[in-house]
């Protein structure tokens, strides 16, 4: 059955502005506290990785320490390795993530690793985060398919799902990080998956770059799956993948489940003055049609 409640992961300040020119210290503090204050009670806000491959989430410690905190809002960061987790811990994150593929050839550009090291790589991290009590959420991309290998095996997928999660991630999330799937696909996919993974610990993580996100969230929703991944505006993309758009933005995603009944706990007004006023500083509109339409009232 569809979900009540669907719970929305914002990923708008990392997955977004990773991918975007790189914005201020104070314009990404803003950003987070809007988004906050629009009642998104997850926020993926920092990432914790070498800034030579993503230079645009070295200010991420200083970003941390800016923000004015909500208690009730939930504050996570990437950490690809102890670095990573350390820096994480530094900067007082509520939770971290650790990311991985589907694709041996996506590892290898995103993380500079195989899949196995990949996820041997992740093991520290996750131990050091359990004896810490800080819960650790997994990716997974390239879950319909990889800028570099094109097919990706499903059986990959959940292979790599199935790991993270006996690993100790509280929550997987299956990232179509190109965004080339449709909705009989992702479908599919998602079933898969939850034959090995509780439907109750995945997320989608859809991009948008073919246009079939809300449509492939569609098709995944009778499933029973309540927790999905957008980014305010459709910020962003991925720097390893050539072509990715941003991820489905969270407005259109909130005004699609507002239409049918479900809860987020989100005001759609505030979140799109928060995509608009960080689209300000990126000198372009939003990628979000619903935002687009409201701000064209
Ligand atoms: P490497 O070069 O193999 O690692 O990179 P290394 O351990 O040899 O370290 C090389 C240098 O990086 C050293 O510095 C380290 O200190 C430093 P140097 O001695 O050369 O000055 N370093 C770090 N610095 C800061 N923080 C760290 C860190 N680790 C090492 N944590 C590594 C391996 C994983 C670090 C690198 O490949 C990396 O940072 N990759 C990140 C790539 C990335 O962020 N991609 C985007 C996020 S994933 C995504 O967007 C997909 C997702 O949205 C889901 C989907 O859509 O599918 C999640
Ligand atoms: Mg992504």
């Amino acid at each position: 059955a569809i979900a009540e409640q669907i719970k929305i992961v914002e990923v708008g300040p990392r997955d977004g502005l990773q991918n975007e020119t790189t914005v201020s210290v104070e314009a990404k503090v803003a950003l987070i506290e809007a988004l906050a204050d629009a009642g998104v009670s997850y926020i993926e806000s920092a990432s914790f990785v070498s800034p030579k491959w993503v230079p645009q989430m070295a200010d991420s410690t200083a970003v941390m320490e800016k923000v004015n905190r909500r208690s009730d809002v939930t504050y996570a960061g990437l950490t690809p390795n102890l670095k990573g987790f350390e820096a994480a811990v530094a900067a007082n994150m509520d939770e971290v993530a650790v990311f991985g593929a589907a694709s041996e050839a996506f590892t290898q550009k995103n993380i500079n690793c195989s899949i196995d090291e990949s996820l041997e790589r992740f093991e520290p991290v996750i131990a050091a985060a359990k004896e810490k009590n800080i819960p650790v959420r997994g990716y997974v991309s390239c879950v319909l398919g990889c800028p570099y290998q094109g097919e990706v095996p499903l059986e990959n997928v959940v292979k790599v799902a199935k790991a993270l999660y006996e690993m100790g991630c509280y929550e997987v999330s299956l990232g179509d990080t190109i965004g080339i799937g449709t909705p009989l696909k992702a479908q599919e996919m998602l079933a898969a998956v939850a034959d090995q993974v509780p439907m109750e610990k995945l997320a989608l993580h859809f991009h948008n770059t073919y246009g079939q996100a809300l449509a492939n969230i569609m098709a995944c929703l009778p499933l029973g799956v309540a927790t999905i991944d957008s980014a305010v505006a459709g910020l962003g993309g991925c720097p390893y993948a050539k072509g990715a758009s941003g991820n489905v933005a969270t407005e259109d995603v909130v005004y699609m489940l507002n239409g049918m009944g479900i809860k987020t706990g989100i005001n759609l007004n505030r979140l799109i003055a928060a995509g608009a006023g960080i689209c300000k500083q990126l000198n372009h509109g939003p990628r979000s049609q619903v935002a687009i339409a409201e701000l064209a009232k």
